[in-house]
């Protein structure tokens, strides 16, 4: 080997030791991967391309000067996922706690640049302890210069964020930004100021995991999208999820070939909504018995339950999925299921993945809690997502369509594509019995036994209304099916609008009611 060779081969030995084997032993300690430990499981092997190896910080200062890391605390390039590139970064917490300086910063923007003009995913596996304190307000810089870049790739590729560590300070903004936040429990916390801050603030006590781990993001804010027990699981489900996207917003999803007969029936599906239409029934058995075997992937599972999101494949296509959950709160959209499912429409749209709505919901969530949270304008986030939304959009009324919540489950008149409706569905302004105490109210007040003129009149209302078949006479649904063909109809559908055009119109950006 010639002396330069060698020279090479010593500098990318330095790079590839990060900061040493006692960092790496503590960081095992903790039950970690290091940044390289987690490429290898999240990217094909030996499909990893490095840039940037041998950059190091510039800081003159506080004894830096004396210790430059080739790499600087994150690991940076291109690799594939089931054979279709992805970008990459992977901060290494055993150079300087993974912190953020300019020049590691640089290297997660030259990766983002990079991904943009190809149009590539970006995945980002974060570990870091935030910005580097000795470089300053350079380091600011450096996270306000990917902040930007997150922003301009929003829509245009998917960002995917493993928070795997510590990710504390504005430096959560960067993935908030992103598509998908992945935590690890025991592992990983956000947060925007720590334990130690909230104490002298508000004079809470609360741990780390408390404050901002896997389960408070997952259940309580929302902030993240997918939970798992360890590194490994989560990087492999990062692999899972880059299957149902595009690369791009310029593309459609990958097709795959599911092995699931496209036109099955589903005799289990006849008896699925049960007579009392007070029942509360799963509407996850639903959605598995409707799309291609074992391809549900569910998003936000912990969070808004009352409303079910994920992607799934029919007939080998991905879609996305959107169900009211009858099981929790009788299937009613809140603040919460408003925020998921918008964001989830959201990116579907921009991702060109059809959108699939099972609908069953009572209406919206009554209360001084949701009225003051602001319900109006959070439910205004979804019905404005499914107004916007230019996909193929299908619709499947299963049960209760009521009231405003009928309009914004991606119903006909807000561009639906192709609205179907299971013989049991109900579509009226409310529900029979709220409507009967409304409409003959003087007749019950004057009433000998108000209870059963109730009881009479929301029979009579129920028998006339709470049918599909006024919608059905209008068009506003497009035919009544047998629950059992839902599958078979949903598959036949997606293949006939699959080439849908269609536009809104020219402008700088709408003004979603944030
Ligand atoms: C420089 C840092 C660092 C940082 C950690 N290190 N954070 N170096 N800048 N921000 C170094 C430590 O000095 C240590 O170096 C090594 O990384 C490991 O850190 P430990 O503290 O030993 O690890 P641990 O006990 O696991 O604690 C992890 C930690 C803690 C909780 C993250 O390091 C910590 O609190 N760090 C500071 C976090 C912080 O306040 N960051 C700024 C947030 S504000 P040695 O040489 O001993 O191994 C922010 C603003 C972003 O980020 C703004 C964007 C707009």
């Amino acid at each position: 080997m010639s002396d330069r060779l060698k020279d090479l081969r010593v500098r990318e030995q330095e790079a590839m030791l990060g900061g040493g084997p006692d960092r790496l032993e503590a960081q095992h300690a903790k039950g970690k991967l290091s940044a390289r430990e987690r490429l290898d499981v999240l990217l094909d092997e030996g499909s990893f391309f490095e840039l940037d190896m041998l950059v190091t910080h510039r800081t003159e200062e506080f004894g830096l000067e004396s210790q430059k890391i080739p790499g600087d605390g994150v690991v940076t390039g291109h690799g594939t996922i089931n054979g279709r590139t992805v970008y990459v970064f992977s901060q290494d917490f055993t150079v300087f706690g993974g912190s953020l300086s300019e020049a590691h910063a640089e290297k997660i923007c030259k990766v983002m640049d990079l991904a943009l003009k190809v149009g590539a995913p970006i995945i980002g596996l974060n570990d870091s302890g935030g910005a580097r304190i000795q470089e300053g307000v350079a380091s600011l810089g450096g996270y306000a210069e990917i902040f930007l870049r997150n922003t301009l790739a929003s829509g245009v590729v998917p960002q995917i964020s493993a928070i795997l560590g510590p990710c504390a300070g504005g430096a959560v903004y960067s993935p908030a930004i992103t598509d998908f936040v992945c935590m690890v429990e025991g592992v990983s916390y956000m947060f925007v100021t720590g334990p130690n801050v909230v104490k002298t603030v508000t004079h809470e006590e609360v741990s780390f995991d408390e404050l901002g781990g896997a389960a408070v993001h997952a259940a309580k804010s929302g902030v993240s999208h997918f939970t798992f027990g360890d590194e490994v699981a989560c990087l492999r489900g990062i692999r899972d999820l880059v299957g149902y996207l595009p690369a791009n917003n310029q593309e459609d999803p990958p097709t795959v070939d599911s092995g699931d007969d496209w036109y099955r029936l589903v005799p289990e599906l006849a008896d699925a909504v049960p007579d009392n239409p007070n029942k509360p029934y799963d509407v996850h058995g639903i959605i598995q018995k409707i799309v291609d075997e074992g391809s549900f992937l569910e998003v936000q599972a912990g969070y808004g339950l009352n409303l079910v999101v994920g992607f799934a494949r029919l007939a080998g296509r991905s879609v996305g999925i959107v169900a009211n959950q009858p099981a929790v709160l009788a299937g009613v959209l809140d603040i919460d299921a408003s925020l998921k499912g918008a964001r989830f429409v959201r990116f579907c749209d921009a991702f060109n993945i059809p959108l699939v709505t099972l609908v069953d919901v009572p209406g919206f969530l009554p209360g001084t809690g949701q009225e003051w949270g602001g319900i109006i304008k959070h439910g205004a986030k979804l019905l404005y997502a499914y107004c916007e939304a230019t996909v193929p959009k299908l619709t499947v009324i299963l049960r209760k369509a009521y009231g405003g919540a009928y309009d914004v489950m991606s119903s006909k008149h807000i561009r639906g594509d192709l609205n179907l409706a299971w013989p049991t569905a109900e579509i009226a302004v409310m529900g029979p019995k709220g409507a009967a105490e409304i409409l003959w109210k003087r007749e019950i007040q004057t009433a000998d036994d108000p209870d059963a003129v109730i009881e009479r009149r929301t029979e009579e209302f129920r028998e006339r209304f709470a049918n599909p078949y006024i919608a059905a006479e209008r068009g506003y649904v497009d035919a009544i099916i047998d629950p059992v063909e839902t599958r078979s109809r949903l598959v036949s559908g997606l293949i006939a609008v699959a080439n849908k055009r269609d536009a809104n119109p020219t402008r700088k950006h709408g003004n979603l009611p944030l």
